[in-house]
């Protein structure tokens, strides 16, 4: 059993397959965290914990003479507020008096089979060959009628731990929250950095690591979505943590907006790690009966590095968070109108395009922005989801169906959570858009946010979007969302609850996501904000894949996705071959290489088929039987990353299908040199016993020689050439024929 607990009911073990955790009910009835770490019994803790008389740390009235107990050093699942703890608060609650106290006793427990579900968010699920457990632990604030529910969910064999909190008003007078973190994570000691995944638009998804000492290391988003420049995911590992080795900790947050995550060592050398809502902009008020839900935060404990971290988190998304007919459903390899022609569309350019790909067996045209309304630039029309049918020369249906007949599948890009001021809907509904009253808008890419907190605006939304898919033949649909949000203002709202509405927001837009699920099960969604600005756990909930970055660079991609990839797996990565020189960075790299990197994520194509040569279409006809060919052993494999960006002069990586019996390493040259010194890689993943021969040099070696050895490559790669190698098991008795 993934959970246990003592006979008094006082102590808290959650074991998983290599990792253990423990809290304790300490006498004063405060819920004490005692461990999180490599797997340890059922002994009790508590001893870890030196308790000796601090100067200046306050005792609660509890404790009585005892000045050795103070809320200020002591590790604490729900740190208290405004009563003694003068750390990081988790939980900061305005009474009707005015007071801001948040202090949390031990109330009881239950535990329940399953998963647990957070109201309104999204979570991870149970599955028939694998459910979670969960711990229900209530807490009652000390002098109010405030209940704190804290839930605790154990996917055991995954190595996984989730936490969320529900936060009830159970009084007669309102309550103000002004934060309310998801999770609260106190390690007594040891020495700690974060590593944290940053960047910018077009350049996401950076892994920097940061040692953690008494300035608080914080990360965190402000612009209503997790956005591009931090990813509301981070480690905590150990001092000389790896990608193979060192104890690590990943705490990644179920949420799509604002966020924040953090980690500071306190004065005696404990290290406080939090992750949650952001509470900057945040205010929510809790009437009587009220309750408020922290979303889920995905814990996992590695004590290898970040190499088995990640596949933790790989293994748990995809298996419990991934939804909907494409979680495993091989996906089609598609053309994206976008980096084709932009805004210079018609029906017959489109055309030309999905004849063209169908050509080279493409399996899929995607028409991106530019198809409806009044859209021939990014200053109008969005809104107005009602089909141009002057460019489109006719309906959707028409053109969709002429598509279809060259055997190709449709899909359409949308932009649902937008307004443009010049758009009809604008002209009718001023009043959806995000803006404060009695001040300029700041518009971003020319474009205002809908609020998304009312129900009108998704249910308009909810019946453009259905019409559109219900007129034509869709199967496909990309769901784009390209800037920060600012100046909410809500005109449904009270004034007193206006701190409501960046959260609101994000409940809004996961309500019109499954309303529209519910509405159009079968068509995959691609989840996208100017490429990976909303990346994050909570879409894949609804997006089995997610538009990755604007920047189609393969060589930029290759330290995007290799960020990306600590948490997210590589099946939710939308990758596309596109043109050279890129129109990013204006780099050219062998077509042979962007169509390697691409394939490490959902494959598919983004220019001007027409303007490529003959030996390049070709070459579209040999990707698209490797990306079959692979597609398992990528999307469903063991992923492993074997250098990290500027590491080495190449960027290598590998997949490990599930039996053991292929693998595929792929390696890009990022730094040719002259003279060049031989390139030797690591493999990994190969089992020991088994024998393989590999497709460069036809060597048959067994695995654990593989795994130790490693390959060295005969022959010399060019700048940025890549090459990819496979390693087949050889069947018993033929390993030396
Ligand atoms: C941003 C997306 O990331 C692009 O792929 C493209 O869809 C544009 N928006 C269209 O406006």
């Amino acid at each position: 059993m993934a959970i246990r607990v003592s006979e008094d009911g006082k102590l808290f073990t959650l074991h998983t397959k290599d990792g253990s955790y423990q809290m304790c009910v300490d006498p004063c009835g405060v819920l004490l965290h005692l461990y999180y770490g490599k797997k340890i019994g059922e002994d009790n803790l508590h001893d870890l914990i030196y308790r000796t008389e601090i100067g200046f740390c306050g005792t609660p009235s509890e404790a009585g003479e005892d000045r050795t107990y103070s809320l200020d050093y002591l590790p604490q699942e729900i740190p208290s507020s405004g009563v003694g703890d003068y750390r990081e608060d988790m939980i900061r609650i305005r009474h009707s008096d005015g007071s801001c106290a948040a202090d949390f006793r031990f109330e009881g427990y239950e535990i329940q089979n399953g998963s647990y579900k957070v109201p309104g968010m999204p979570a991870l699920y149970d599955t028939e060959a694998e459910t979670g457990d969960t711990l229900v632990i209530t807490m009652k604030e000390r002098a109010s009628d405030i209940y704190l529910r804290l839930y605790y969910g154990i996917f055991e064999g995954q190595n996984i731990i989730t936490r969320a909190a529900r936060l009830e008003n159970q009084g007669q007078d309102a309550v103000i929250l002004e934060k309310m973190l998801s999770c609260n994570l106190d390690f007594m000691f040891g020495n700690y950095e974060m590593v944290y995944l940053a960047g910018r638009h077009a350049m996401e998804r950076f892994v920097e690591r940061t040692p953690v000492g008494r300035a608080k290391v914080e990360i965190g988003s402000i612009r209503g979505t997790s956005s591009h420049q931090y990813n509301p995911a981070v480690i905590l590992c150990e001092q000389g943590a790896g990608e193979e080795r060192g104890s690590c900790f990943g705490a990644c947050l179920v949420y799509s907006g604002n966020f924040t995550a953090s980690a500071q060592k306190d004065q005696r050398g404990l290290t406080r790690m939090q992750i949650g809502i952001n509470p900057v902009q945040f205010r929510f008020v809790l009437e009587s009966g009220e309750a408020f839900d922290a979303p889920q935060v995905i814990l996992s404990y590695s004590d290898q590095g970040f190499g088995k971290l990640s596949n933790q988190y790989h293994e748990i998304l995809k298996e419990h968070m991934c939804r909907g007919e494409f979680k495993h459903r091989r996906r089609p390899i598609l053309i994206n109108s976008w980096e084709a022609a932009y805004f210079d569309i018609n029906a017959e350019k489109i055309l030309k395009l999905a004849s063209e790909a169908a050509r080279q067996g493409i399996e899929m045209l995607v028409l991106d922005d530019g198809w409806f309304g009044k859209r021939d630039d990014d200053n109008s029309g969005l809104g107005d989801w009602f089909t141009n049918e002057k460019k489109m020369n006719g309906t959707l249906a028409h053109l969709s169906k002429q598509i279809h007949q060259m055997g190709m599948q449709f899909g359409l890009w949308f932009e649902p959570e937008m307004i443009s001021e010049d758009s009809d809907l604008y002209r009718t509904h001023p009043e959806w858009a995000f803006r404060i009253p009695g001040r300029e808008p700041n518009r971003g890419r020319n474009q205002l946010v809908l609020d998304m907190s009312r129900e009108d605006v998704r249910d308009y939304l909810l019946e453009r979007l259905t019409e559109i898919l219900e007129s034509a033949e869709i199967e496909y649909v990309k769901w784009d969302m390209n800037r920060s949000i600012c100046d909410v203002f809500g005109h449904t709202l009270p004034a007193s609850r206006s701190g409501e509405l960046y959260h609101r927001y994000v409940l809004g837009v996961y309500d019109l996501l499954e309303r529209f699920l519910k509405r159009f099960p079968k068509i995959l969604l691609e989840g996208c904000s100017g490429g990976g600005g909303r990346f994050d756990a909570a879409m894949l909930y609804y997006s089995p894949q997610i538009w990755c970055s604007d920047n189609t660079d393969s060589v930029n991609r290759l330290s995007i996705q290799y960020g990306t990839s600590f948490f997210y797996p590589i099946s939710t990565v939308g990758s596309h071959v596109s043109a050279c020189p890129n129109h990013q960075t204006g780099r050219s790299v062998p077509f042979q290489t962007r169509g390697a990197v691409a394939m490490s994520g959902n494959f598919g194509y983004e220019l001007d088929l027409s303007k490529i040569s003959d030996n390049e279409k070709e070459q579209v006809k040999e990707q698209i039987t490797l990306t079959k060919k692979y597609y398992d052993l990528i999307h469903e494999g063991t992923y492993y990353r074997l250098t990290a960006p500027k590491e080495e002069e190449y960027m290598a990586w590998e997949f490990v299908d599930k039996e053991k019996s292929h693998a595929l390493l792929t390696m890009v040259m990022t730094d040719a040199q002259g003279n060049p010194i031989p390139v030797h890689t690591k493999i990994r993943g190969l089992a020991p016993e088994k024998h393989y021969s590999c497709s460069l040099n036809g060597q048959v070696h067994c695995g654990m020689t593989w795994n130790n050895a490693g390959l060295t490559l005969n022959r010399i790669l060019e700048e940025y050439e890549s090459i990819m190698i496979e390693f087949s098991e050889v069947e018993k008795g033929k390993e030396y024929e």
